[in-house]
């Protein structure tokens, strides 16, 4: 049966480059494998352990949790702010990290980030490999995909960039070789 991939994306913006990215991956994933998106965290409340105590997970949190324990690999697809991990994505880590077990624990991960700077979202992705060191995930180290300039690449929603999606093809089969 084919490898089941789940897409994690850290930005809220309807016209997000990072999610033309990620929506990009199912077409350019390996025969072998299926990508789906996770639903988005835009539906996570801001954390808050009186909230997690007293109501229990919201069913956002539980339902991202459960595909993500089933999953073969997770890819988070985000921009970076301010040199590091968005708020969003960083509340919907601390959410899934509270889940009991703790769904990325030895799990596949592979990150990519787009920017319309030269950076492409280098130093969000060495901040959230160390987040991602608590939660013991397995984190693919290369090929790295950090796409700048991502303006220029994406047009009417999707990535036309032909070097970026072969580039995005390599990292989907290492990616594919490294979870299985
Ligand atoms: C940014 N942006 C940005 N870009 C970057 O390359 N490095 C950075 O540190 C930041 N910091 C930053 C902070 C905040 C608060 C915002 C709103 C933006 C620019 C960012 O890459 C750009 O807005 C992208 O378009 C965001 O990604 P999506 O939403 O298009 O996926």
């Amino acid at each position: 049966s084919k490898q089941q991939f789940v897409v994690l994306t850290g930005s809220l913006r309807k016209a997000s480059f990072n999610a033309v990215i990620a929506n990009s991956l199912a077409q350019l994933a390996p025969a072998n494998s299926k990508v789906t998106q996770l639903g988005s965290i835009g539906d996570f409340p801001l954390y808050n352990q009186d909230l997690q105590e007293e109501q229990g997970f919201p069913d956002a949190v539980t339902e991202m949790a459960k595909a993500i324990a089933a999953a073969d690999g997770v890819i988070i697809v985000s921009p970076e702010y301010n040199y590091s991990v968005p708020g969003v994505l960083k509340n919907a880590l601390d959410w899934l990290s509270r889940v009991s077990p703790q769904p990325f624990a030895g799990k596949p991960v592979m990150i990519t980030s787009a920017s319309p700077g030269g950076i492409g979202g280098a130093r969000m992705q060495y901040h959230l490999r160390q987040i991602l060191v608590f939660f013991d995930a397995k984190v693919m180290n290369k090929p790295e995909a950090m796409i700048g300039q991502v303006a220029s690449k994406v047009v009417d929603g999707q990535l036309v960039d032909e070097p970026t999606r072969e580039f995005l093809q390599k990292q989907l089969l290492s990616f594919s070789v490294f979870a299985s």
